[in-house]
């Protein structure tokens, strides 16, 4: 069971580590055979280099490399989406542990809330947000008078805006002034100024998925780890090679 030709660190301890579970659920996966190093079946027992070795879980690459974190976090209203904020408002990082250092993949709004990441892992991070992976992010946006259908229709098709026409995204009722909106662009203000231009001013809106990500337990200004099945959805979702952006961003 030892390997004693490695040396390193013991897999189901990096498993641990990195956040995919306690060490005997680590050690579980390893022995059910879920868990390859370089392309191969790991034993229990195995060693390896955090830093080098390629190490998957369901064919998933994991951030092995020590202190990656990735945190979900339900953003209330009122609080800034960056690390520190000149005029002294409560910010997002201060919400979550200081330690390691994380930072807000994209952003909200001061007063939109809902669901964040935010990691430590840069090149994750990029992924997620760069247009041309084109993450849905999904809304519930509280608005200003009874949406027609038509209106739907016009954000369905696309919203001219002064930097251009939207994509078209997904939009439905939810009740009479409640509207889900998904949309796979990330521009400024782009729910509110969407929603602005088919006269329905947003009231208070909500983040309520992020590609797979959604939690409908997490309370305002709670934050938990993401799991490993929620990274591995991330990670499978922006591992395609980027396609070109029809925006050209
Ligand atoms: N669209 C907006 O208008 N605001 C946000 O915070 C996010 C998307």
């Amino acid at each position: 069971m030892v390997d004693d030709q490695h040396t390193g660190e013991r897999l189901q301890k990096v498993l641990a580590r990195v956040g995919i579970g306690s060490r005997r659920v680590c050690e579980d996966l390893i022995e059910d055979g879920r868990v390859t190093v370089n392309g191969e079946i790991a034993e229990l027992g195995r060693r390896v280099e955090a830093e080098t070795d390629l190490v998957e879980v369901d064919g998933a690459p994991i951030g092995v490399r020590p202190g990656l974190i990735y945190y979900l976090l339900n953003k209330p209203a009122g609080v800034v989406t960056t690390a520190s904020d000149p005029q002294g408002r409560p910010t997002v990082v201060g919400l979550v542990p200081a330690e390691p250092r994380v930072f807000p993949v994209g952003r909200l709004d001061l007063d939109t809330e809902g669901l964040l990441l935010l990691t430590n892992d840069g090149e994750l991070a990029n992924r997620i947000t760069h247009p041309s992976h084109g993450v849905e992010k999904e809304y519930l946006a509280e608005v200003k008078g009874e949406p027609s259908r038509a209106a739907l229709r016009r954000l369905r098709e696309g919203v001219e805006l002064e930097d251009g026409l939207t994509a078209p995204a997904q939009a439905s009722l939810v009740a009479p002034t409640l509207v889900r909106l998904t949309i796979h662009e990330g521009r400024n203000r782009q729910v509110r100024r969407m929603l602005d231009a088919v006269g329905h001013p947003v009231q208070r809106l909500i983040r309520t998925k992020i590609g797979p990500i959604t939690d409908r337990r997490l309370a305002p200004g709670a934050w938990r780890e993401l799991d490993l099945d929620e990274l591995r959805a991330l990670e499978r979702l922006v591992a395609t090679v980027a396609k070109p952006d029809p925006t050209g961003r």
